[in-house]
């Protein structure tokens, strides 16, 4: 379990360790996308970035590469390769995330 749905607002990213695993939960209104809170190009922490909300994106805070929530591809140079994405489950306005 992560978070309550209510926890989070639209357009917001929140970061969470998960067996390991660094997870930034982000909000696009109603959906909830998981991505590995590692930018793939020098490791910053997504989470930490600004959320565009009708790309559905989020956007690395350090060089402003963007990734795509749904396939966890970048949209953007400089980064090139793709980090993982997770699939989510809310149950009861319960939030979690099903690991590998
Ligand atoms: S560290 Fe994310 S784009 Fe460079």
């Amino acid at each position: 379990m992560l978070c309550q749905t209510d926890e989070l607002a639209s357009g917001e990213a929140r970061r969470f360790d998960v067996s390991g695993h660094r997870i930034a939960l982000v909000r696009v209104e109603g959906e909830y996308y998981a991505i590995a809170d590692r930018c793939s190009h020098e490791d910053y922490s997504l989470a930490e970035g600004e959320v565009w909300v009708e790309e559905r994106e989020i956007e690395c805070p350090r060089h402003g590469s963007t990734f795509d929530l749904i396939t966890g591809q970048p949209c953007s140079l400089p980064a090139t390769h793709g980090v993982a994405v997770y699939e989510v489950e809310i149950v009861d306005g319960t939030v979690s995330v099903v690991l590998p």
